[in-house]
């Protein structure tokens, strides 16, 4: 089986200034692979490292020590940890998506621009992005009235809503995805389980956060449990 991603002895702490460089071990040691076509889960406790994890596979934060090798199809098999920051930025455009928690608004932007830009930035024109992102916006039951609308008075699961449109239209080779379901109600949340088992068909693989075990049973086909930094069960399929 083809590798997506493969995490070689990952290690994250963090250094706290502020409070005379005390040190925080977010993750320690960490090993595990992700198959293409694969959608792992990522659970364990609040502060157990789930979002450290992801935020170092997409260079948000740098990591301390250790690999995260990316099977890419552009550059082949690349180290995150060490790669440029221009293959990153082109990475980040053509082969990997990551959806955070909570959507960061962008102002007076609306709804439809907010979900198709992640589309034009691909070379799509904005006629078409518009289009699929009316399509999304639709299937994720977003009232239409809102579509024109700025998000940034939104409710929360509306929010939510734009913030995975976003992350999964443009149809990315390995989406990284946190809490995509969790304040949406029973509806839309397999709505947003069927769009990623669809992009998974269509190749893409995922690492996704989530505490909702619905979403775990439904979704993935197998999970990855953090506790205190460190990974306390790789169930194999
Ligand atoms: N930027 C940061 N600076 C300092 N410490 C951080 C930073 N980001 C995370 N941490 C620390 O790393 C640890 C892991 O945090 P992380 O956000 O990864 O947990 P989590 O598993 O995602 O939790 P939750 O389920 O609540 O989202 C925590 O102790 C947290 O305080
Ligand atoms: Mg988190």
């Amino acid at each position: 089986m083809t590798f997506a991603l493969k995490i070689k002895n990952l290690s994250k702490s963090f250094v706290m200034h502020i409070l005379n460089d005390k040190k925080i071990n977010a993750l320690f040691d960490l090993n595990f692979e992700i198959n293409k076509c694969e959608i792992v889960g990522l659970t364990g406790k609040s502060g157990s490292g789930k979002s450290t994890l992801i935020k170092c596979i997409y260079r948000t934060y740098l990591t301390t020590s250790g690999q995260i090798i990316y099977n890419s199809e552009k550059f082949g098999e690349i180290d995150l940890v060490t790669a440029d920051d221009n293959e990153v930025l082109t990475l980040r455009r053509s082969e990997i998506t990551y959806c955070s928690q909570f959507l960061k608004v962008i102002p007076r932007v609306s709804a439809v621009d907010v979900v198709g830009e992640s589309l034009v930035v691909r070379g799509s024109s904005w006629e078409f992005a518009r289009e699929r992102s009316r399509e999304y916006l639709s299937q994720l039951g977003l009232a239409e009235e809102l579509w024109d609308a700025y998000p940034s008075t939104f409710s929360g699961g509306e929010q939510q809503r734009i913030n995975v449109a976003r992350a999964i239209i443009a149809k990315p080779n390995f989406l990284l995805i946190d809490e995509p379901t969790a304040s949406l109600d029973q509806k839309t949340k397999d709505v947003v389980i069927d769009m990623i088992v669809q992009l998974k068909q269509e190749g893409t693989s995922v690492l996704c956060i989530s505490h909702d075990q619905y979403t775990i049973e439904k979704m993935t086909d197998r999970v990855i449990e953090l506790k205190e930094g460190k990974i306390v069960s790789v169930p194999i399929i």
